[in-house]
């Protein structure tokens, strides 16, 4: 007999028509028992029976078979037609569902995919357009998936990590009472070049956070602003401050500054007063009068904030 498709050289097969010779050879089987420190598996045949610690082929242990709920087949086979040497291969698509099932979410249905692979509560899956892979889909509505068209990866899950656990690390925490962003970094660079201290945000742990731009940099809050330094430098050419109430020294200070121009020509006019008054009802002579027996008090350190100073020409 011509067996097609059997390499040159291969024996024929030996006639077997009172089958002692004949092996278990491509049949199916569910799993009843796993040993996964062999990688072996308990497989009740279709046929009936128990065959026990088969050796499993590939890189899945098939799990337990639950009827309906959780099938779990493998095909089986006699390694060299050897009885006491059996392994198996999961049947993958037999863990899922097909479509009589089309309610179904797509995760569970081998019909709707090229690959698909599932083990416990996650399916590894291949989309029928070859366009999309879900590294992962599991079963909690968590996945990874790359969309080839779009060129996107979707990384979907509340809590999500890139870099390393206990190192440098940009986190994402959602669903959460306390949701956030984390970037675990010692250096940080955002903008247009993202060159340090060029242009955007320049970020350098415990050392520098620059703020720059060639036009606006702002900072609005409803209610408050705080910076706090051994020293802030204000360097412009023009700072303007405009608010209902400037305190300087501190926020119970209460003396009111002079008006310089108001003042100055106040001053003025007293000076002119002074230099031009004269004196009625007395007679012109060579005696002089006695300076005021109630003396004008000096103006002194006392009358001079300790916290403010200005300079006339900021030299
Ligand atoms: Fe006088």
């Amino acid at each position: 007999m011509v067996q097609p498709f059997r390499e040159a050289g291969l024996p024929e097969p030996m006639d077997d028509s009172d089958g002692e010779h004949t092996r278990y050879s491509g049949e199916i089987g569910v799993v009843r028992k796993t040993y996964p420190d062999l990688w072996r598996v308990d497989i009740e045949p279709q046929d009936g029976g128990l065959i026990h610690k088969a050796q499993v082929y590939g890189d899945t242990l098939p799990e337990v078979h639950i009827d309906v709920e959780r099938p779990s087949y493998v095909e089986y086979w006699c390694r060299g037609g050897n009885l006491q040497d059996i392994w198996c291969s999961a049947i993958p698509w037999r863990r899922l569902k097909g479509p009589e099932s089309a309610t179904e979410p797509e995760k569970r249905l081998y019909h709707k995919h090229l690959k698909i692979q599932r083990v416990g509560d996650l399916t590894i899956r291949i989309t029928q357009d070859g366009k999309k892979i879900y590294l992962y889909d599991a079963e909690s509505n968590d996945y990874c998936l790359y969309d080839q068209d779009a060129r996107a990866f979707h990384v979907i899950g509340p809590h999500v990590f890139w870099g390393t656990d206990d190192k440098n690390r940009v986190e994402l925490h959602t669903e959460t009472s306390d949701d956030r962003v984390r970037v675990v970094i010692p250096k940080a660079l955002i903008g247009r070049t993202a060159v340090a201290s060029t242009d955007g945000i320049s970020y350098t742990a415990d050392q520098l956070l620059h703020l720059v731009s060639t036009l606006v940099v702002k900072a609005t809050a409803g209610q408050e602003i705080d910076l706090i330094a051994p020293l802030i430098k204000l360097t412009a050419d023009q700072v303007v401050v405009d608010p209902v109430n400037i305190k300087l020294g501190s926020n119970s200070a209460s003396e009111q500054i002079i008006l310089g121009n108001l003042f100055m020509a106040l001053f003025n006019s007293l000076i002119n007063i002074f230099n031009n008054h004269v004196h009625t009802g007395v007679a012109s002579g060579a005696g002089t009068t006695g300076i005021p027996t109630v003396p004008a008090t000096f103006m002194d350190g006392t009358h001079l904030s300790d916290v403010a100073h200005v300079s006339k020409s900021g030299a």
